[in-house]
């Protein structure tokens, strides 16, 4: 039987926040050295950024661009990423065993982000593991106050006039996880994110601050850990954090297309838990959530690797260098359409991360930067992405997983563009081996035509893009989608990620 739904511009979930579509650049392995900065490459500019990165940056769409880690931030010196480049120290990262060089600081990243497009926007995380309060307060006034005294005076005397004008700051990074440098317990963790978000609102009222929830849904602290922190924090910050990602394990693939059923799980779970301290406390604030780390990532490869051998402490190594297939590319839809499906509530997202590193875009030193098989989901949901979700009741045949059970083989959201009256449904057929058919009511809409239909498929659901074979996998236009008398028919193909642009 077809999958189905109705598309009805009276039953929305939310505006679709532009900081949904943020990434991650963080300092580690080639994310940033010889990713986005290589003073040598042909295509770097004056500051030494890469051109042809960001020139895939802009078309991927990228919006919150989430700075410095990440796990580097538990011990991350902000005075070391400042000032002339030549006299910066090099220092020891414990995060991943790496070598610092700090010819990269704040400064190249704030022009990185002015360069990465019209919506892109800085958000900083402060080092809430190996520091606290008072090194905080010393990077915001440094970063934001306009001039007159020492710290904004000193970046002014390094070169930046203007203040970076940063908003939105993460308070730490999984500081729930014992790889966690300084990692610390929730009560520990609830009062310095407390008191680093009284002293940085004492300095400007207006940040956004991020409080850390858990590293994923599995934690043993899960939950627990989100009500203690938000019990010191919900008057003072404004999100609170997940992290999320998601691999292939034992062959498992069923459950693997399935991985946005956790993903849901793991936002309406927290939506309840902030929502429950909320109740306690009487408030009428809502939290929102910050997902600013989300993705396939196949992390059993990375510990196997780590636990082979520890790095040396190299310069810029390469590391979590995954290479996404087309497979990959679906579920990482999946994942895109759980964000959509909640964008009520999830008002910020970060792709982690944007270069090399678990990324969509991949570079060769001195060589070419090509897209990886989920650039393309990411860019079209970035572009096609925005205005409100429309509330959707899915009807779809299921099919069983060894992990969440029985599953709907459709996995949809569709967003309508508030300006233009345009609708654009994303969706994912999870179905390893079957075509699915799909039918679309469309209720009080003002559609007469199908401006595009992509699918992003396969014959080979493992083929992926390489530095020999960079544009092996591209999406294709779909066929057979028929739009008549307000009804839209159309077959999704086996293990695919599907756009239809209706205008
Ligand atoms: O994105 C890679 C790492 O994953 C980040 O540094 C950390 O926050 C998470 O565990």
């Amino acid at each position: 039987r077809p999958a189905r739904f109705v598309l009805d511009p009276a039953f929305t979930v939310g505006e679709v926040s532009p900081r949904l579509f943020g990434s991650f650049v963080e300092h580690l392995g080639r994310c940033v050295y010889t990713g986005i900065f290589e003073p040598d490459h042909p295509t770097a500019d004056e500051a030494g950024l890469r051109g042809d990165v960001l020139a895939l940056v802009r078309e991927l769409g990228v919006t919150a661009l989430r700075y410095p880690g990440g796990n580097y931030v538990s011990g991350y010196r902000w005075e070391d990423s400042v000032g002339p480049a030549d006299e910066r120290p090099r220092r020891l990262d414990p995060a991943w065993r790496s070598t610092e060089t700090n010819r990269f600081g704040l400064s190249e990243f704030i022009d990185f982000v002015k360069k990465a497009g019209p919506q892109a926007e800085p958000m900083m995380a402060v080092n809430l593991g190996t520091r606290g309060v008072a090194e905080a307060l010393q990077l915001q006034e440094y970063a934001n106050h306009p001039s007159g005294t020492a710290l904004s005076d000193l970046r002014v005397a390094h070169g930046d006039k203007e203040p970076f004008g940063i908003r939105l700051w993460c308070l730490g990074n999984e500081m729930d996880g014992p790889w966690q440098t300084g990692h610390k317990t929730a009560e520990e963790y609830g009062r310095l994110a407390a008191e680093t978000a009284r002293a940085m609102r004492q300095l400007d009222r207006d940040v956004e601050l991020v409080a850390c929830g858990s590293s994923s849904q599995a934690m043993d602290t899960f939950a627990a850990w989100e009500a203690t922190v938000l019990a010191e924090t919900y008057d003072l910050v404004d999100y609170v954090s997940l992290h999320a990602y998601y691999e292939e394990l034992d062959g498992d693939r069923d459950s693997f297309l399935a991985s946005a059923v956790d993903m849901e799980s793991f936002i309406e779970n927290v939506v309840a838990t902030c929502d429950h301290v909320g109740a306690r406390l009487k408030s009428k604030k809502k939290i929102n959530l910050s997902f600013d780390e989300w993705n396939v990532w196949y992390q059993s490869r990375f510990e196997a690797e780590a636990a082979a051998g520890p790095l040396d402490w190299p310069e810029a190594p390469r590391l979590l260098e995954d290479n996404y297939s087309v497979t990959d590319a679906v579920v990482f839809g999946s994942l895109l359409i759980a964000l959509l499906r909640h964008a009520d509530r999830v008002t910020v997202a970060c792709l982690a991360q944007l270069v090399n590193v678990i990324a969509p875009i991949m570079t060769e030193p001195g060589g070419p930067a090509w897209r990886q098989t989920t650039f393309y989901p990411f860019a079209q949901a970035s572009r096609y992405g925005r205005g409100q979700v429309l509330d959707l009741r899915v009807d779809s045949p299921t099919y069983e997983t060894r992990k969440y059970g029985e599953v709907p083989l459709l996995h949809a959201t569709a967003v309508r563009d508030t300006d233009t009256g345009a609708v654009t449904v994303f969706a994912v057929n999870r179905s390893r081996s079957a075509a699915l058919p799909l039918d679309v009511t469309l209720h009080g809409l003002p559609i007469s035509q199908i401006a595009e239909h992509s699918v992003l498929s396969d014959a080979d659901p493992d083929a992926r893009n390489t530095l020999t074979d960079p544009e092996r996998v591209t999406p294709h236009p779909g066929v057979g989608a028929v739009l008549r008398d307000g009804e839209l028919a159309v077959t999704l193909e086996p293990l695919s990620w599907t756009v239809i642009r209706l205008s």
